[in-house]
């Protein structure tokens, strides 16, 4: 199964690919993930990507195309992927087609904006997994401690609000216009299926909707 997930910062992309890769037995490409690894290791492309990210702008299409392209080359990929967060930009999906990757569902999570400010100023993160909280909506058992590895929590560095505001207007221009490309490529091709899911509700009743498209 090779699914994208799309939607704004905070529409819950992380939050429900949690459950998503161990129903369908996937592993989840987040490609801001990778990036924020890359940052706190300090690594080359870290230091490349750093002042971009925390402005709330977009890394460059050849940076992440090639970060992509190689990840779906490892073993844990044979039975299929969950991309989150990726693809981005109209050059990023035109990759992936260039690259022969049969994409089966596309899954937009709609959300307006005015509750995206609102969910990221509570959201808390355990880096090193990628799990996900929420300080009203998910919260871990004990105020700042992941759940499974006792380890702190933390706030991620782009979600002040002025940074969540760049962000957002970055995806309406850069990121939605891939709904219309990816509903004309349904149109053109048997494979790939497009859904629209409602992302405000809890977090149990998204996780439903996207299971009927799913199965
Ligand atoms: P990335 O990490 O991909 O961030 P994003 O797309 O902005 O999305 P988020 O991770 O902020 O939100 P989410 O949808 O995963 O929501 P979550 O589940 O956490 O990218 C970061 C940066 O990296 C970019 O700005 C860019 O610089 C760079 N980058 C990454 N990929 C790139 C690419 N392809 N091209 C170029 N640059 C790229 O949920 C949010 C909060 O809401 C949580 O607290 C959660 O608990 C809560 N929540 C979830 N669901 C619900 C619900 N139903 N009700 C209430 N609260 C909820
Ligand atoms: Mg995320």
């Amino acid at each position: 199964m090779k699914i994208i997930l799309l939607g704004p910062p905070g529409a819950g992309k992380g939050t429900q690919a949690q459950f998503l890769i161990d129903t369908f037995a996937i592993p989840q490409i987040s490609t801001g993930d990778m990036l924020r690894a890359a940052v706190k290791a300090g690594t080359e492309l870290g230091l490349k990507v750093k002042s971009v990210m925390e402005s709330g702008g977009l890394v460059t299409d050849e940076i992440i195309i090639s970060l992509v392209k190689e990840r779906i080359t490892q073993d844990d990929c044979t039975n299929g992927f969950l991309f989150d967060g990726f693809p981005r930009t109209i050059p990023q999906a035109e990759a992936l087609i260039e690259a022969g990757v049969d994409i089966e569902y596309v899954l937009e999570i709609y959300v307006p904006d005015e509750e995206i400010v609102k969910r990221l100023s509570g959201r808390r993160v355990h880096p090193a997994s990628g799990r996900i909280y929420h300080i009203e909506h998910n919260p871990p058992q004990t105020l700042g401690i992941d759940d499974v590895t006792g380890e702190a929590l933390i706030q991620r560095e782009d979600d002040k609000e002025e940074t969540v505001r760049k962000r957002l207007e970055v995806y309406h221009q850069q990121t939605l216009p891939l709904v219309d490309f990816y509903q004309a490529l349904e149109k053109q091709s048997a494979t790939v299926k497009f859904a629209q899911i409602n992302g405000v509700g809890n977090i149990d009743q998204i996780k439903k909707q996207l299971l009927a498209v799913l199965s």
